[in-house]
């Protein structure tokens, strides 16, 4: 079975997969990474240089590759891959992925991302904090809609890492 994570930015996708991989003995694939090992350059500069259009396909393009997959792997999405183009159907599609969305509420994703936010550049040139509230309640709000979709809703505020890796 494929363990693919899904959620918003912040919500601990790589953190908690990285960790179930090696509770449960599989390879661990960090989408984010594997894009930006692919093209030699990080997530920001491909958005600045090749632009989102280019980001979303590529994203797409390994999608398909790690759904097709033989192997038994933990996966850590990027925060908006289930929610372009098809990619959630193709997700439900598969017989073989397990997907469960790590949920976390606005204040506690406004908290963390403020922190991370500057290797985000969906979020990067969002200065002052009750911006960044504002476009993540808006984002959720869109991303839920694809979010909801996946197998299991983990509902992540008052657990600790240990409990979320338990579910
Ligand atoms: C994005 C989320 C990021 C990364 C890129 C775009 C998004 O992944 O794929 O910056 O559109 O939400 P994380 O969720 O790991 O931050």
């Amino acid at each position: 079975m494929k363990i693919f994570l899904l959620g918003y930015m912040g919500s601990g996708k790589s953190y908690i997969g990285k960790r179930l991989a090696e509770r449960i003995d599989q390879n661990f694939i960090d989408f984010d990474e594997e894009i930006e090992k692919r093209e030699n350059s990080t997530i920001n500069e491909i958005f600045q240089k090749k632009g989102e259009i280019f980001f979303r396909k590529l994203e797409r393009k390994i999608l398909e590759e790690i759904i097709a997959l033989k192997e038994d792997v933990v996966i850590s999405l990027g925060g908006g891959t289930p929610c372009y183009g098809n990619n959630m159907e193709l997700i439900q599609a598969s017989n073989e992925v397990t997907s469960f969305y790590l949920k976390l509420n606005i204040e506690n994703l406004t908290e963390r991302l403020e922190a991370e936010k500057a290797h985000r550049p969906m979020i990067s040139h969002l200065e002052e904090k009750n911006k960044l509230e504002e476009f993540i309640r808006k984002h959720l709000f869109e991303r839920g809609f694809y979010y909801n979709q996946s197998d299991y809703i983990i509902y992540c505020n008052d657990k600790s890492s240990e409990e979320i890796i338990a579910k």
